[in-house]
């Protein structure tokens, strides 16, 4: 017994094309949804005449499995075809690759250099806060509101308050350590400093700077000249030579910049010292009494040396890095250039 509609739903249902996600998923709404093409002839089984009923009822039904059954083969063949172009991608026999591991921030490299250094000596490393408040960025250090010094330093304030700032040096530190401390105090303070600087190939509102703090009896100009002339030694060979050129910090009296000699030999000494064979180093001096007192320190009693190093520049000198901004962006092509034992 034949039945017409029966029979082209069939065909339709055969002729369906299924390729993806999304044509079996029409496919089902259409055949085996709730909403379905074949619960109408389901109704039309009133119209039938009893003798023919039961292979009406026979024929749906098999269409029904037709269209279940080309529903799950599709939809085998489907998963089956994403698993294999998934599996694809990965190659199972590819070698394993051995550039995975870190590299030291060229900074580090630099910073964990002088650490070295001067805690062979004896210093200690003392860390402290980036957000600092007022009092020991500036006041304490001898650098009251009113002070054309602060002039020098473009500082970031936090939003509402000019109590809390961004440190513009790790002088900071000197403060924090000197307030909460009793001579002897030996420290070296590595760490980032802030300042609203236009960023250029040069500068940058961020860099670092390691602080260094010795106070007790006795401390003289010698001794400070003796540490850093060691300093210097370790940093740049043993024949190198230093200079201290008088200058200007509110925190020290005297101060001075030290400069170590590189010679005019070599291209790259000319370039790095512009033709005069010394680089600038270092800001240090002798603590200023008025700076001892502001921490409760007694002058009289206690003198210190300090000096403060800047690292972008040293990194970029040892590196041959050419712009500042290298070494905020953290580009993995750059970084990765570290990447060696040596580095640590
Ligand atoms: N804080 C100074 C700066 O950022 C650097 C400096 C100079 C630090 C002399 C010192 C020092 O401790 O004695 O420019």
């Amino acid at each position: 017994m034949k039945f017409q509609n029966v029979d082209s739903m069939l065909e339709e249902i055969k002729e369906a094309v299924i390729t993806d996600d999304a044509s079996l998923e029409q496919f089902r709404i259409a055949y085996l949804g709730t909403k379905n093409k074949i619960k109408p002839l389901f109704s039309e089984m009133r119209n039938i005449d009893n003798e023919h009923k039961k292979a009406y009822g026979q024929a749906l039904n098999s269409l029904k499995q037709v269209a279940e059954g080309m529903y799950t083969e599709h939809k085998d063949k489907i998963s089956q075809a994403e698993n294999n172009s998934a599996a694809q991608e990965i190659d199972l026999s590819a070698p394993v690759p051995h550039d995975l591991v870190g590299s030291r921030h060229p900074v580090s490299i630099i910073m964990n250099r002088m650490i070295d250094v001067f805690t062979r000596i004896g210093f200690e490393v003392a860390e402290e806060r980036e957000i600092e408040e007022d009092w020991y960025n500036f006041t304490a250090m001898n650098t009251p509101d009113d002070h054309p010094a602060r002039d020098m330093q473009d500082t970031f304030y936090l939003k509402g308050s000019l109590q809390q700032l961004l440190r513009t040096h790790t002088s900071s530190v000197q403060a924090r350590v000197m307030t909460t401390q009793k001579p002897p105090i030996r420290i070296i303070a590595p760490g980032r400093v802030y300042r609203n600087e236009t960023i250029s190939a040069r500068s940058h509102c961020q860099f670092h700077q390691v602080e260094g703090l010795y106070v007790d009896e006795n401390v003289s100009f010698a001794d400070m000249k003796q540490t850093l002339l060691y300093f210097a030694k370790a940093i740049y060979g043993s024949e190198t030579k230093i200079r201290l050129r008088p200058s200007y910090f509110p925190f020290t009296e005297p101060s001075a910049e030290m400069d170590v000699w590189l010679g005019t030999e070599t291209d790259q000494a000319k370039k790095l010292t512009k033709g005069t064979g010394w680089l600038e180093v270092l800001g240090c001096g002798m603590v200023d009494p008025q700076v001892l007192e502001n921490c409760g320190i007694d002058s009289e009693k206690y003198t210190g040396y300090a000096f403060g190093i800047g690292i972008e520049r040293s990194a970029m000198q040892t590196f041959d890095i050419s712009d500042i901004r290298y070494l905020f962006e953290n580009d993995v092509r750059f970084l990765s250039q570290f990447k060696s034992a040596q580095f640590t």
